[in-house]
């Protein structure tokens, strides 16, 4: 059904003829597979808002949360054929369209912080990684941080013997297939619509995410402890169609430009407000044991996961992890 939608999709988008009048707006398809109430969903709605008010209703941004248009494998491939027009998948999901390059974000601790983060997104290494989007048809607008990962399952992990043994849903990425390897678990990839229900059911014992996502989703409703662990990020890159952002009139492109601007700041400048908050929540619901581990705990859990910088090395690539950790100034140990 999914597949016949994306072909009716794509077909409406191949008639799709320039600058329009005004009585039919440019319509901008904007699919996320997260809540509304998430940092994506929220810089997602500022978007469409300042979208629609820098370009006087010339554009309409139709925003589709919650993978009601798409599933994460999905979402890419409609975008490169034009059935959307505008998403902002995760880092971790660009590998399975060939530009494994954005998962060095997906290495464990990595970025120690989110000023580091901005570091690279914000530098020079940012911008060449988002180059390497046009050859997949796509524009790179932006960085949306959402935050830091969490470790949840319904067994308490505390030390990396815990994980062994168990099966933890990720997302399309070999890093962090890599990952939990290291750490004697069972990596499953499956899209994020669909971890609720495994989690509830046990076709995985856990997963890693944000807070915000964890909440949005009531993960915590079907795990009984999650650490405090924040090994890794999750961010987004914001890309539109390319054949599309191209053919803008150049003046409805420049107020597109200037509304993705604002909503990047509006968005970042909230994110970890948002994941703190949905802790306090989860907190609040008591279904959940969060678990915080003592500094040796913590050094015990980056000890375990640092060979995946080895193993990945040859995929991510060698130069581009030690660019990284030179923009970030810091090492996966600290
Ligand atoms: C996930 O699949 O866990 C995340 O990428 C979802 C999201 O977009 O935050």
């Amino acid at each position: 059904m999914r597949k016949l939608i994306l072909v009716a999709a794509s077909i409406a988008a191949l008639t799709f003829v320039g600058p329009a009048s005004a009585q039919s707006p440019i319509v901008l398809k904007f699919s996320h597979v997260v809540a509304s109430d998430t940092p994506k969903g929220k810089a997602a709605d500022k978007f469409k808002e300042l979208a629609e008010k820098y370009t006087n209703g010339k554009v309409k941004v139709e925003v589709y949360p919650n993978s009601t248009l798409y599933k994460d494998k999905e979402e890419l491939e409609a975008l490169q054929l034009g059935a959307v027009q505008m998403l902002a998948p995760s880092n971790s999901k660009f590998g399975p369209i060939g530009i494994k390059e954005f998962e060095v974000f997906d290495l464990p601790y990595i970025l120690p912080d989110l000023k580091s983060l901005r570091k690279v997104t914000d530098g020079p290494l940012g911008a060449q990684l988002l180059k390497k989007l046009d050859a997949k048809g796509m524009t790179g607008l932006a960085y949306w941080d959402n935050g830091f990962k969490q470790m949840s399952a319904n067994k308490k992990l505390v030390a990396p013997s815990d994980y062994k043994g168990l099966k933890f849903r990720i997302q399309s990425s070999k890093v962090l297939e890599a990952q939990f390897r290291a750490l004697g678990s069972i990596p499953q990839v499956m899209a994020f619509s669909d971890v609720y229900q495994a989690l509830q059911t046990g076709v995985v014992d856990g997963q890693e995410n944000t807070w915000s996502n964890i909440y949005t989703q009531k993960m915590h409703e079907v795990q009984k402890y999650a650490t405090v662990t924040n090994h890794g990020y999750i961010g987004y890159v914001v890309v539109v169609n390319k054949k599309f952002w191209d053919g803008l009139p150049g003046d409805v492109r420049d107020e597109l430009s200037k509304a993705m601007k604002e909503a990047t700041e509006f968005g970042n400048s909230q994110s970890a407000k948002e994941n703190d908050d949905a802790l306090a929540e989860i907190k609040k619901a008591g279904k959940t044991e969060i678990v915080t581990l003592t500094p040796e705990q913590d050094e015990a859990m980056r000890k375990a996961m640092l060979p995946v910088y080895k193993d990945v090395a040859s995929r991510v690539g060698q130069p581009l992890i030690d660019e990284f950790l030179k923009e970030t100034g810091r090492s996966p140990m600290n």
